[in-house]
């Protein structure tokens, strides 16, 4: 930790008045105002970058994440500095948190790279926080080290288990069906998220914790420790102490979130049967830093890596069994084989070396052995064709194979709107073969690409009892979801991609097996369509609505800005 050659903690980048010596006295006489000794304001500066909010129920005991942090810096010879950004609270923010994820990431970018600090601890974890984070540490490149909120404890209603949300929305699809009443839907209702931290199954979250772990950015095991265990705070104090033994070493963002670090994200993504919503972000962070996540080389790997957790909402159990279950480090050994070993992690081991350290214990209840897996075959596939010229997103874990290769219908919803407007009117021409297609929902729209691709079942077929269908959008669908649905078409309807020209009555193509998706329509007609589209109308616009609306770009760039990818840029 010796900084003695170059400026550390308050001496860096300094405050430019022409005059050094003044800035150095000025700074650490505001600093001393907070009642800090000289001796403590001599120390090297680890930063503590975090999103509580009062709209951010996951995040409710950073406070103590913070002070055991702290502990650990401390104790380890830095000073601590925490520092909020703009939080994202995943079901409070309208129209839909992605929207906001890139402007997180450059709060983070720029407060991590404005501020004197000589690391960072990262510390999110609702869906679109550990990403906007990973996103801009990559781009500031400052040594940093995550650490997320860990998953919520179930719960129970009249014996029975609940975790947010897969649960949420099992009870929500039995009460429109009407085989639950209002005043269990309440009950349900306090029952689904009681304790702090993020949602308790394979979602978003918990996807992306998992993925922070597997990069390298994480301590071995610390993605699954539930929040409210001590050993979080444990966790979290030991971060404290390795953000200090990160402090003047190369182990970077840039360094650690290599292109066969990110071979090794998918793959755990994979075998975990973990959230749609995690290609778009790991496109994103791999993005930052020069890399580009192949959809063709993802469904290559999908086909030699098995799911070897059998978690909500593919399958039965919830974070907090995995955690018990061996967590992360059970699944990398299993994975071993598939995985670039010698990539480096935060800790200076490599990940290989992490798997040799892993505990041996496992419950194979909840982690498969590769030789017996879930699934053979992983849980993502990206399918391809004329209706999907860049790639659209089937989660073939958490759907029905029985939907996987067939012609459908298309009953078309033009946007959110008319979804909401029609799609329980009882005069609906629908049957449960056709396919629902929903339009303008994608990132490029007024909705910007929000979680809406879980088309609803149709309500008179829902009461008939139909439970899946092939739905067909740009939009996202939630980490915590499950159904026969593809997602992320790209490019989006708004743009004027090909899911613009779909109309009800057309015959779609779905082949799970040879990943393609297909409008059958030729290709005269799709022309006569395509100059018969409305030109589009916006609205004049200003602030972030107008920086959005100019560089947002597709699902299959991570929705990242444009002009906020590519390696940094020095000076
Ligand atoms: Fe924060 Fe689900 S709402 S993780
Ligand atoms: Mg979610």
């Amino acid at each position: 930790m010796s900084q003695d050659d170059k400026p550390h903690g308050l001496r860096r980048g300094l405050t430019n008045y022409g005059d050094r010596g003044f800035s150095l006295y000025l700074r650490r006489s505001f600093a001393s105002s907070m009642g800090y000794s000289r001796q403590m304001l001599e120390r090297p500066i680890v930063g503590i970058c975090h999103s509580a909010s009062g709209f951010n129920n996951c995040h409710r005991h950073f406070p103590e994440l913070i002070e055991a942090v702290k502990r650990g810096v401390l104790a380890a010879g830095a000073l601590p500095v925490e520092f909020p950004t703009i939080s994202l609270g995943e079901v409070f923010l309208e129209p839909t948190s992605l929207k906001f994820r890139n402007l997180m990431a450059m709060d983070v970018e720029e407060m991590v790279r404005a501020q004197p600090m000589d690391a960072v601890v990262l510390l999110g974890g609702c869906d679109k926080t550990v990403p906007a984070q990973l996103m801009g540490a990559a781009s500031a490149d400052l040594p940093a080290i995550q650490l997320v909120a860990g998953p919520m404890s179930t719960s129970r209603h009249r014996g029975e288990r609940l975790g947010a949300c897969t649960d949420c929305r099992r009870f929500w699809a039995r009460y429109r069906a009407g085989e639950v009443d209002d005043e269990q839907i309440d009950a349900v209702e306090q029952r689904l998220a009681s304790t702090s931290g993020t949602c308790a199954v394979m979602g978003t979250a918990s996807t992306m914790a998992s993925l922070a772990e597997a990069l390298g950015m994480m301590p071995a095991g610390a993605a699954a420790i539930p929040a409210v265990d001590a050993d979080r705070l444990r966790m979290a104090e030991e971060t404290g102490r390795i953000a200090v033994s990160l402090i003047g070493s190369d182990r970077r963002p840039s360094r650690i979130m290599t292109a066969k670090a990110f071979e090794n994200a998918v793959r755990v993504l994979l075998a975990l049967g973990g959230s749609t919503n995690a290609v778009v972000h790991l496109a994103a962070i791999a993005g930052r830093l020069g890399h580009r996540l192949d959809l063709d080389a993802m469904n290559a790997m999908s086909e030699t890596t098995p799911v070897l957790v059998d978690l909500k909402p593919t399958g039965s159990a919830y974070m907090e069994d995995l955690y018990a279950a061996g967590g992360i480090p059970a699944v990398l050994r299993e994975l071993r084989p598939l995985l670039h070993l010698d990539c480096l992690t935060v800790t200076g081991e490599t990940l290989g070396e992490r798997i040799d350290a892993a505990p041996a214990w496992v419950d194979r209840a909840v982690v498969h052995a590769a030789v017996a897996p879930v699934r053979p075959t992983g849980g993502l596939v990206a399918l391809f064709g004329n209706l999907a010229p860049r790639g659209a997103i089937l989660k073939r874990a958490a759907a029905d194979p029985a939907l996987f290769e067939r012609e459908g219908r298309a009953v078309v919803f033009t946007s959110l709107a008319d979804l909401a407007a029609r799609i329980d009117d009882p005069a609906l021409d629908v049957t449960p073969e056709d396919f629902l297609v929903l339009q303008n929902a994608g990132p490029t729209s007024e909705a910007a690409m929000p979680e809406a691709g879980y088309l609803p079942i149709p309500a008179k077929l829902a009461r008939a009892g139909v439970k899946d269908m092939v739905r067909i959008s740009d939009a996202r669908m939630s980490g915590t979801a499950y159904g026969t649905i593809v997602l992320h078409v790209a490019p989006d309807a708004a743009s004027g991609g090909p899911l613009a020209l779909v109309r009800d009555g057309d015959r779609i193509r779905l082949s799970v097996a040879e990943r393609r998706l297909e409008l059958l329509v030729d290709d005269e007609e799709l022309a006569a369509r395509r100059e018969g589209l409305p030109p589009r109308a916006r609205k004049p616009t200003r602030g972030y609505q107008r920086l959005y609306e100019e560089q947002i770009l597709q699902a299959d760039e991570g929705c990242d800005f444009g002009f906020l990818r590519g390696l940094k840029v020095e000076g």
